[in-house]
């Protein structure tokens, strides 16, 4: 097929050369956004005067019947014709006949590209964040579903104090409001109109570039014309948000695993979320969650690849973009997925009530608190310390829990120690005294899941609507 920009050669492209170059079966999918985005710049180009509002009826038809040839997988895609771009153009001027070969006055595909790659991302950033809405409201709903169920919290894979489990739903819940900020905040950057900024200097005919901006509900429009077409910040600002939306997601999937283990088994995964063993009939596996935790490297992958790929690169465009596309896509489309299925997954969680809450009252969890009874008995902190360590130590040693030891063992450690030590270390008084803003008192869970909610149903009419 004839090239657009055959006119300077004398021989043709090597086929080999055609496939090695040609990125059609991956941008393909911008094709609604190129053609929306050549309707605007064929309105500014009528409005600048270059072309009459008869021959723009012409383009616009062309590229209304391409779109709904696309749409039905009527089209035909052919590397020789390099990328979306090109495909389109090349069917313009086929279906609109010469008229067609007007339209790419004053931009070039450097310009255009951004703009389409900008509109897809302002479409699918907006897509996700109101997914995680939803996630959100799910994670808020499960703490107040199972508000009085308690377990064991960690450091170190250690036991540590008793938590209700709200509470550590809540601290999804935090992350997952932190990755939405993040990308409304990359939103502002992704929503900068650079068409017209031609092949890198800017164009001498005289469009404008606002006016296009405002057809296509822009906020901003790019104020250099050199930076518009290199420009990839955007999209590694998207992979970054992504990279950190999937490490929280791999720590959730990482915890589901470990708290659906035998050892643990705080949780029991609905059936319809796991896999059984080919060879082992007892197996009942985390497939989803351990998918999304091996995913989460794929991801973090992506951005590192786009980061390179960037790195030293001059000014203006360079080929080496046109790669940027395949991690983007592949980004959109994991996070996408790995949120979908846990808004599916998550609500189905059955939780062990017993177990959790007996895991949580073995392992000295009580020691803390304990520390915290002579401080308010007037020792100090560090001196509690100490002598709730040889509490520990003699325990261990008799195979007892602190609180199961009698009155005249513990009063061996301190005779500040009163009979009003036991109810003091009773883990639910444990979890209620901790009242602290932001801690696991029931009241201040209760306060922070109210909250959320508030905050969730006010965002849910202000989030961001792109097509
Ligand atoms: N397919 C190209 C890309 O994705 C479009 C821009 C091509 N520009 C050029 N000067 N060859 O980057």
């Amino acid at each position: 097929m004839d090239k657009l920009w055959q006119g300077r050669f004398s021989e043709n492209t090597a086929a080999a050369v055609e496939a090695f170059t040609a990125s059609i079966q991956v941008d393909r999918r911008l094709y609604p956004y190129d053609i929306r985005g050549s309707i605007a710049h064929c309105r500014t180009l009528v409005k600048a005067s270059i072309i009459t509002q008869a021959e723009a009826a012409e383009i616009i038809a062309g590229l209304e019947q391409i779109k709904r040839e696309i749409d039905e997988g009527q089209f035909r895609f052919d590397d020789s014709l390099e990328d979306i771009h090109m495909h389109i153009e090349s069917r313009l001027i086929e279906v609109a006949g010469p008229v067609g070969r007007k339209l790419h006055t004053a931009r070039s595909r450097n310009d255009q590209v951004a703009l389409d790659v900008r509109m897809y991302l302002r479409v699918a950033v907006s897509g996700i964040m109101r997914q995680l809405h939803r996630l959100q409201e799910i994670l808020v709903n499960l703490a107040d579903r199972h508000i009085d169920l308690i377990l064991p919290g960690y450091t170190h894979m250690q036991r540590a104090q008793p938590i209700l489990l709200s509470h550590h739903l809540m601290a999804y819940f935090e992350m997952f409001a932190r990755d939405t900020e993040r990308l409304e905040n990359c939103l502002q950057r992704i929503d900068v109109m650079p068409l017209g900024c031609a092949a890198l200097a800017g164009t001498t005919h005289p469009i404008d570039r606002r006016y296009t901006a405002e057809l296509l509900e822009f906020k901003a429009i790019s104020a250099n014309s050199i930076d518009a077409v290199s420009d990839r910040d955007f999209i590694l600002e998207f992979l970054a948000c992504a990279g950190i939306c999937m490490v929280h997601f791999s720590r959730l999937s990482e915890e589901l695993i470990l708290w659906s283990t035998s050892e643990f088994n705080f949780i029991e995964l609905p059936d319809a979320f796991a896999t059984g063993s080919s060879i082992m009939p007892q197996k009942k596996n985390p497939d989803v969650p351990e998918l999304v935790r091996g995913k989460a490297g794929l991801v973090i992958g992506n951005l590192t690849a786009l980061l390179t790929m960037m790195k030293s690169l001059p000014l203006a465009y360079n080929r080496d973009m046109q790669e940027d596309k395949a991690p983007l896509f592949d980004t959109v489309d994991t996070l996408t997925a790995c949120i979908g299925i846990y808004v599916e997954m998550l609500p189905e969680i059955k939780f062990n009530a017993k177990i959790m809450r007996r895991a949580a009252s073995s392992g000295f969890l009580d020691a803390t608190d304990m520390a915290d009874y002579l401080v308010t008995r007037g020792m100090a902190f560090r001196e509690a310390h100490q002598v709730v360590g040889a509490a520990v130590s003699y325990a261990l040693e008799n195979e007892r829990e602190l609180y199961q030891l009698s009155l005249t063992q513990l009063q061996s450690f301190s005779d500040l120690i009163g009979d009003d030590l036991y109810s003091f270390l009773e883990t639910r008084q444990m979890i209620d005294r901790r009242k602290s803003e932001g801690g696991t008192s029931g009241a201040t869970v209760r306060g922070a899941i109210a909250a959320a909610q508030k905050k969730l149903a006010q965002k849910l009419d202000k989030l961001p609507i792109f097509n």
